[in-house]
């Protein structure tokens, strides 16, 4: 997959693609992140891609043009009109859903807004998406982006390795990662739960099942799809229900 990141900082991107496991995604070919820079489209001798708002009021405004030129020579490269993500707080917030959507396409682009904005013609004419990070805003598009690229890639074949599949959401929802623990035995006192040294496979895969599901429950319980479990899950569920209603009730005072 193929990700067209327009930007006037490219090398904000370029530079943080360029670690782990997007650096491998790209050298092993199963992603390429291009840093596409709106400044190279600039009508101006003095490469100003921005102006002040009709309207009046602070701060200065990408221009059309420029946004749009970058985006006809994206189009141009790769012989399609690829979808376009523009980054904004004003976006559908993102998720692993839209995560696994986008990481259908063969080409995105991403568009990074800086200063006050974009023009809004541009934007009608060529944005596809709008995504938000969450609800708070950022100088510019490039760290969403950046957080954009790491969740879609991720979600490609191959991209993970054997060692570090991506944690499936199924139809019993999304569990939150159980807790791992790695040599010393014993941290000031702190021991690793005794299951995990014993060497009993279906042991460990059932308590890790469980303390899975007891972070999300306390943590994230709107994850949680009990309706879609398996009779395992539903399990160990019901269980779990069981204990936190019983600390609940006592924590008040009824039992
Ligand atoms: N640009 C500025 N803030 C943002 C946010 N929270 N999400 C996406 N794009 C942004």
């Amino acid at each position: 997959m193929d990700f067209y990141v327009m930007t006037l900082f490219p090398q904000m991107i370029l530079q943080a693609a360029s670690f782990s496991i997007l650096d491998r995604a790209q050298k092993q070919g199963r992603i390429s992140v291009h840093g596409v820079d709106i400044r190279e489209y600039s009508h101006n001798k003095h490469r100003h891609v921005d102006d002040a708002p009709y309207g009046g009021g602070a701060g200065m405004v990408m221009q059309a043009p420029p946004v749009y030129e970058a985006y006809e020579a994206i189009c141009r490269k790769v012989g399609a009109r690829p979808r376009v993500a523009y980054m904004t707080p004003a976006g559908e917030t993102f998720t692993q859903k839209k995560a696994r959507e986008l990481a259908r396409e063969e080409n995105l682009v991403l568009l990074c807004g800086h200063y006050e904005g974009i023009d809004q013609r541009v934007i009608d004419e060529i944005v596809t998406d709008e995504i938000s990070i969450g609800d708070y805003v950022l100088t510019g598009g490039e760290l969403p982006a950046l957080v954009v690229i790491d969740a879609v890639a991720r979600m490609i074949d191959g991209v993970l390795g054997n060692e570090e599949s991506a944690g499936e959401e199924s139809f019993s929802g999304m569990l939150l990662e159980y807790p791992q623990y790695t040599r010393p035995a014993d941290f000031r006192g702190r021991k690793v739960p005794e299951i995990l040294m014993g060497g009993n496979h279906e042991e460990v895969r059932l308590w890790r099942l469980e303390r899975a599901m007891e972070t999300t429950m306390e943590k994230r319980p709107d994850l949680l799809r009990p309706e879609g479990m398996s009779r395992e899950e539903r399990g160990i569920y019901e269980r779990l229900r069981e204990k936190f209603l019983e600390k609940s009730l006592a924590s008040k005072g009824h039992l």
